[in-house]
């Protein structure tokens, strides 16, 4: 499905409200861009899909989608990233991730319909905070075996960069993979199913 000039609109402001709540206000000084994007947030609100310009992402980098109300993280991952995830296969409480936490074409330790893109629902599986994106390796209040991933600061939950949830961690299950599909290289849209599936 292909929303034309809305998405393209969207697109950008997708990426650029990464890391900016506040940028909301300045958005709201470009009368015709606002009038173009309101329609879309009440339709993405009610479920609609959005597609995402994937292109700009940087290796190592997360960027937040906002998705049926909820936060959707993508995250390039390296390969040094890739492999820290089968690290830590003996280290997770659900490796092959049986439990249903994503749509059945996603399979795999990484999770992942491309190896080098995870998404995934920015929401922990115990209560629903959002978790904090925490690439870095042996941070010191994470502790020497960190190999990257994503730390609940409300209970303390730690999942790898698959959104794997560690054993014995509050979080009973891991992150959800939303569905998704790539409509090319470097376009993604988050709530359709790829057309094969
Ligand atoms: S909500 Fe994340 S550990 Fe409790």
């Amino acid at each position: 499905m292909n929303n034309g000039d809305v998405s393209q609109g969207r697109r950008r402001f997708l990426i650029g409200a990464t890391a900016a709540v506040g940028g909301v206000g300045v958005v709201g000084a470009a009368v015709p861009f606002v009038a173009s994007w309101n329609p879309s947030a009440k339709a993405e609100a009610a479920g609609a899909p959005v597609t995402v310009n994937i292109s700009k992402i940087e290796p190592g980098q997360q960027v937040t989608i906002s998705w049926r109300g909820m936060p959707v993280w993508l995250i390039r991952r390296t390969e040094e990233m890739q492999s820290s995830v089968e690290k830590l296969n003996d280290k997770v409480s659900d490796p092959q991730s049986e439990a249903p936490q994503q749509p059945a074409y996603i399979d795999g330790i990484l999770r992942s319909l491309k190896p080098e893109m995870a998404v995934l629902v920015g929401l922990c599986t115990h209560l629903g905070c959002v978790p904090t994106y925490r690439p870095e390796v042996a941070p010191a209040d994470l502790g020497e075996e960190w190999l990257g991933g994503l730390f609940c600061p409300c209970h303390g939950s730690r999942y790898d960069l698959a959104g794997r949830v560690y054993k014995s961690q509050p979080a009973p299950l891991n992150l959800q993979v939303p569905p998704y599909r790539y409509d090319d290289d470097v376009t993604l849209t988050i709530g359709l199913d790829p057309e094969a599936a």
